[in-house]
Formats: C-alpha cells, sequence, structure tokens
C-alpha cells in the first residue's frame, strides 16, 4: 500500500518530524520563511495530510485546490485562527491542535515579560553596556512592584490558570475576565475572582492576555477599553496580536494612558519595520516567542504528528478543535 502524502509547511523539531517521516511521503518545505501563496497552492495538490504552523493562512480556497484526498490539517500550534474552521467542519475535514503541552511554558513567558516590565530589565541593561551606570542612586531606575499588586487576566483557560498560580507566588490579588467560563475549576487558585472587563481594567496593575484571537476577541483592546485601564497599569499580550488594536495601543502609550506594554504578539507579524509602536519607550516586543523552549517545542511536534496520523488513518485526532466533523 503506498504510504499517505503529506505536507508540512516547517521544518518541525525532529521528533514530531521522524514519526510523520516514517508514516508517510513527506513533502517538506525547506525554507525558513512560509510558503508563498502560490508555493502553498501548489505544494497541498492532491495530499492527503497537511501539517501546517500558525504563520500560513488555511482557507477553503486551499482545501479544494489540496482536493477529496484531504484527511486532515494538523496545526502545529494552540491557536487555529489562521485556519477557516467552519469551512473544514463543512467539508468534513478534522483540524488538530496542540494544547496542554505548552500552558506551562507560555505562563512562564507571559510572566517573564510582566516582570521585565515592573523592573526595567531591558533599559537597566542598557544603561550598564552603553556606560551610562555613574553610582548608587536612590531615584535611579526605579520600577513598581509586583508582589502584592492586582493581576487582571483575560481568558481564564489553561494558560490564565497557569499564569494566576505564578501570580499566588507573589501574593498578588488575581481578578479574571472569561465570559466563557462560569466558574472556575477545582485546581485554579481560590483568590482569583472573576469580575466584568471594566472592573478588571479599573483594578488592575497589571493586565495579561490569554484568550484565543476570534470575531468576538479581535481588537477587544480598543482606545475606549485602554482608557479604562490606570495610567499606571502594564499591558502584556502572549495570545494573538489581532486582540490589541495597535493604532490605539500606540496613542495609549504615547499619551501615557498606560504606563507600558509588553508584547509578544503583533498585527502583523513579523512587525512592520517602520511601525509607529517601534519609536515609543515604553513598549518591549519580543518575536511570537512565549512557547519556544526546547523541550515545549518537541511535545508540539509530537502532538502535531500525532494528530496527523490519527486523521490518516482515519482515527479521532487526540486534539480536535472540530469535534463536529464526527457527528456527521
Ligand atoms: C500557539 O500555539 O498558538 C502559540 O501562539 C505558539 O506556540
Amino acid at each position: 500500500m503506498s504510504r499517505p502524502r503529506v505536507f508540512v509547511t516547517r521544518l518541525i523539531p525532529d521528533q514530531g518530524l521522524k514519526m510523520i517521516q516514517e508514516a508517510c511521503h513527506v513533502d517538506l518545505w525547506p525554507e525558513k520563511t512560509p510558503p508563498t501563496r502560490s508555493d502553498l497552492l501548489v505544494h497541498v495538490r492532491d495530499i492527503d495530510g497537511l501539517l501546517c504552523l500558525l504563520t500560513d493562512v488555511i482557507d477553503g480556497e486551499v482545501m479544494d485546490v489540496t482536493g477529496p484526498r484531504l484527511k486532515v490539517i494538523s496545526n502545529h500550534a494552540t491557536g487555529t485562527d489562521n485556519i477557516n474552521i467552519p469551512a473544514a467542519t463543512q467539508r468534513g475535514i478534522p483540524i488538530g491542535n496542540t494544547p496542554d503541552v505548552l500552558t506551562e511554558t507560555t505562563a512562564d513567558f507571559a510572566f517573564t515579560l510582566l516582570m521585565a516590565a515592573a523592573r526595567r530589565i531591558i533599559e537597566a541593561r542598557q544603561v550598564v553596556y552603553s556606560g551610562a551606570w555613574k553610582t548608587w542612586d536612590p531615584l535611579f531606575m526605579l520600577g513598581i512592584d509586583i508582589h502584592h499588586a492586582t493581576l487582571g487576566i483575560i481568558g481564564f483557560g489553561r494558560i490564565g490558570q497557569a499564569v494566576a498560580r505564578r501570580a499566588a507566588g507573589f501574593e498578588m490579588s488575581v481578578l479574571y475576565y472569561d465570559p466563557a467560563i462560569e466558574q472556575v475549576a477545582a485546581s485554579s487558585p481560590p483568590e482569583a475572582k472573576k469580575v466584568d472587563l471594566d472592573t478588571l481594567l479599573a483594578e488592575s496593575d497589571f493586565v495579561s492576555i490569554h484568550t484565543p484571537l476570534n470575531k468576538q476577541t479581535y481588537h477587544l483592546f480598543d482606545a475606549d477599553r485602554l482608557a479604562k485601564m490606570k495610567p499606571s497599569a502594564i499591558l502584556i499580550n502572549t495570545a494573538r496580536g489581532g486582540i490589541i488594536d495597535h493604532v490605539a495601543l500606540y496613542q495609549s502609550l504615547k499619551e501615557r494612558h498606560i504606563a507600558f506594554a509588553a508584547l509578544d504578539v503583533t498585527e502583523p507579524e513579523p512587525i512592520l519595520p517602520d511601525s509607529p509602536l517601534l519609536s515609543l519607550d515604553n513598549i518591549l516586543i519580543t518575536p511570537h516567542i512565549a512557547s519556544a523552549s526546547h523541550a515545549t517545542r518537541q511535545k508540539m511536534s509530537l502532538l502535531a504528528a500525532k494528530n496527523l496520523l490519527a486523521g490518516l488513518n482515519g482515527e479521532r485526532l487526540p486534539h480536535c478543535v472540530n469535534p463536529q466533523v464526527y457527528d456527521k
């Protein structure tokens, strides 16, 4: 029997890739950057399975060009906003993603950004390396305290709750906003208090975003919402860039309506070199690396491979974002 044909849109960590190569005929995109739209449309022709990244836009056209053999789309990410899910469901194609395995690593990074912003780590390093460090000074490089501050978490799913667990160690008060959650799971910190969005924005010293990007959350942080935050507040985003309106964020930071933003995700990615955000001194931007630890990326590749192989074998995916396909 011939092996299933799959397209893998970028080099992924070896454990997952090896698993796929042992079972499939693999067309592996060799470049460091994603396939262009036209490359993608050529390489997906007549494949049985697609393993894609969050940088690949997978819409109905891609699915149609691929043809009727396509049995599964496996995203090497938890977020699936790059894929048109209704289009896949309509065509009976299951979509896999990689939740759980990146929860703690992503929460670590959100907290890293929070701490770096609060204690001015990037500026402090620059001061040392530029020779501007002259003496110990009581008024030098003052930041804001993390301990006992109030942390507002937007989206209280796995990652939001993992961030709350870290906050408990700093004796922070934790508020959360998540219309999808009725009450916190038993494992979450008891101190976490569900509030409405306006209350969270008004009371939080730090606001950390952990919600998926969808129609409801697109530009959730617009000019009005940003204006409701404390002038001393720090905004952290490790979810998706599109949740914050960057034009409004620029105004808010420039006019010091909020104190600082620490973003691991931007809209678009990479951020454009002429983005006004890059001209500000009260922002820290990292290149979408919250899940980027050696161990976690291997686990993501393995889970993406398992989803892909399950789909090719006609089995239920270990993590499927559109399980309705199995009702048909
Ligand atoms: C995801 O998985 O959605 C992250 O953004 C990348 O790890």
